[in-house]
């Protein structure tokens, strides 16, 4: 415990930081829409409910444990993020990822759509994450570390159940 070394962060990183936190944070928001939109759309199974459901309430408490982030990092000292960058990123992303999904769902969408536009969502999340797991482990932070690397997992499992979900639904 004696060796407390100042994270290997820069100014860029901080900005990097700033701006992936805001846009998972908005995927995490859209996400959470596209599933009440695609049951509006009757687009989903009663089974497809159960875990699209789930996911919904999973991309809640993302949402929430990464608020809790966002605030830890803004009165971290080293790191001081600007919560009003976040914010921002965030609005923007959560407008983009719902003009995609209209875009891609079109006026007339069948399931297998529906179930697609999800795992784009999903994979898109992952993506993000994965991103963001490796921007963290320059930081001296490890609540940021933790909670970005437990979401991974989890973003990981959404896939894999939205893939399964639209291989089940023409098979
Ligand atoms: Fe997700």
């Amino acid at each position: 415990m004696s060796n407390s070394k100042k994270s290997g962060s820069t100014k860029a990183d901080i900005k990097n930081l700033e701006k992936k936190l805001g846009e998972v944070l908005g995927l995490e928001r859209a996400a959470q829409k596209a599933v009440d939109e695609l049951v509006a759309m009757k687009l989903l199974d009663s089974g497809d409910k159960d875990e699209t459901k789930e996911i919904q309430d999973e991309a809640n408490s993302h949402e929430e444990k990464l608020l809790e982030v966002v605030n830890q990092l803004a009165n971290d000292e080293e790191i001081k993020i600007n919560i009003e960058t976040v914010n921002d990123t965030a609005k923007e992303t959560e407008k983009k990822a719902t003009k995609i999904m209209k875009t891609y769902l079109g006026e007339n969408p069948d399931k297998s759509e529906g179930l697609e536009f999800l795992c784009l969502a999903e994979g898109g999340e992952v993506a993000h994450y994965e991103v963001l797991e490796v921007i963290s482990k320059k930081f001296n932070n490890r609540k940021l570390r933790n909670t970005v690397r437990s979401i991974l997992r989890q973003e990981r499992g959404h896939l894999t159940i939205c893939l399964d979900m639209a291989r089940e639904a023409v098979s």
